[in-house]
């Protein structure tokens, strides 16, 4: 779609009042439905011992539930003042859900593992075609913020945000589910501790080791920072890792990693502008603990802190209003949102797949050497986004400012597997 054409099923009454009428009693249909949510031990109770029958079970429940949780959404957007609507990238986000939610509704139940293939390939197939979807609704909000209560568009998008991750989450499970069966049919013998993407040991200290390290190879906004007029030492620092060092517990590994580089990254790229002319640079602490109910993830940095004139509170970096972060209205950042929306690159969804994107942008042909790669467009989605994917399962992020000297980040999930799923109505 053009940019501002509109969406068909939003506004055009002219072209056909009868389907869009009919088209809105769908969505009126699923949206009055409740979304069936799940716990990580749901999740892994089910998908276990995995065999024909509950695998075809849980493509139905994926083929219908999908829906449901897209109409909540649609339902909605629906309801956002028309200027928010016509935002850039907004319209994009409308009709690539309403295509979605069109398509599963019509699609018809799975009998059989051929039937369940094919379904694999029409949801990784749209799992593809919402790369985008993260940027666009960061444009879209971001310059809707004007017109929008902070309050409202926050916990707008905050809504749309875990509403995709859950979404994502029961999609690329089932897809993972399937794979293992077709390996257990097979004879192979099953690959890793984890069933569908939930890690059943995830190894906390594995991972925050794994995102410094790819970090410390690839620090690859050195060229923003040059950009941005910063004077920057080439030095990195070095994370110490303390606490409860054999941590392990079941959880989704993307996730806990995805937060853990962000807020790796943020500390390393803010002890780097506050220590410019420093040889040797004050260390990362990453520190671990196993309590009862929750793993604790504390990162501290002496990188002098969140708050300045524009930003007044920590939390305010979560925020898609430039009422309360009036970064969001940087034309540079508004350029990389446009920037990463347009190249269908979208929003990686690990690590890995983040860092390979990188190593494909290298200037050098040995990255080993580079410390340039590609500079990486700062969007501001990585702080909003761990907070999102912290809370998913009941955890929390919360970040302290100690002004002048550093921030602490600390990260709580939880250990057990028993909250459900934080999506909203
Ligand atoms: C999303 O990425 O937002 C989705 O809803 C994916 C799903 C349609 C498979």
């Amino acid at each position: 779609m053009k940019r501002h054409q509109r969406p068909t099923h939003f506004f055009t009454r002219s072209a056909s009042s009868a389907l869009h009428f009919y088209q809105n009693r769908q969505l009126e249909l699923y949206a009055s439905k409740e979304a069936r949510r799940l716990t990580i031990r749901q999740l892994v109770f089910f998908g276990k011992s995995i065999n024909e029958g509950r695998l075809i079970q849980s493509a139905n429940y994926v083929r219908t539930e999908l829906p449901v949780r897209i109409a909540h959404r649609l339902r909605e957007m629906q309801t956002l003042p028309y200027v928010v609507v016509n935002q850039e990238g907004v319209a994009d986000v409308y009709e690539a859900y309403w295509n979605a939610f069109d398509k599963f509704r019509r699609y018809p139940p799975i009998t059989t593992l051929e039937e369940n293939r094919e379904f694999c390939r029409f949801v990784r197939s749209l799992l593809d075609e919402h790369k985008t979807a993260i940027p666009n609704l960061s444009l879209g909000l971001s310059l809707s913020s004007p017109y929008l209560e902070p309050d409202r568009l926050d916990s707008f998008l905050r809504r749309m945000l875990i509403s995709r991750i859950s979404r994502r989450v029961l999609a690329e499970h089932h897809i993972s589910l399937s794979q293992s069966l077709a390996v257990k049919l097979n004879g192979e013998p099953a690959k890793g501790d984890s069933v569908g993407i939930i890690s059943l040991s995830l190894n906390v200290k594995e991972s925050i080791e794994k995102c410094a390290s790819f970090l410390r190879r690839w620090p690859f906004d050195v060229d923003q920072d040059a950009l941005e007029g910063a004077t920057h030492t080439t030095a990195q620092s070095e994370v110490v890792i303390d606490g409860h060092l054999d941590t392990k517990f079941s959880y989704i590994q993307p996730h806990l990693e995805y937060i853990v580089f962000e807020l790796l990254k943020n500390s390393f790229r803010a002890t780097r502008l506050k220590h410019a002319k420093a040889e040797q640079l004050p260390s990362v602490r990453a520190t671990i603990v196993a309590g009862e109910h929750d793993v604790t993830i504390r990162i501290s940095d002496q990188g002098g802190g969140l708050l300045s004139p524009e930003i007044r509170h920590p939390s305010d970096l979560y925020s898609f209003s430039h009422l309360r972060n009036p970064h969001r209205m940087d034309i540079s950042r508004l350029g990389a949102l446009r920037v990463v929306r347009s190249s269908q690159q979208g929003m990686t969804a690990t690590v890995d797949e983040q860092v390979n994107v990188w190593k494909s942008q290298a200037h050098s042909e040995d990255p080993q050497q580079n410390a340039g790669i590609g500079s990486h467009p700062r969007i501001g989605i990585g702080l909003p986004m761990s907070n999102i994917f912290a809370t998913y399962f009941g955890g929390s992020l919360e970040l302290v400012s100690v002004d002048g000297y550093g921030t602490d980040a600390y990260l709580r999930l939880p250990r057990l597997g028993t909250n459900l799923e934080g999506i909203e109505l």
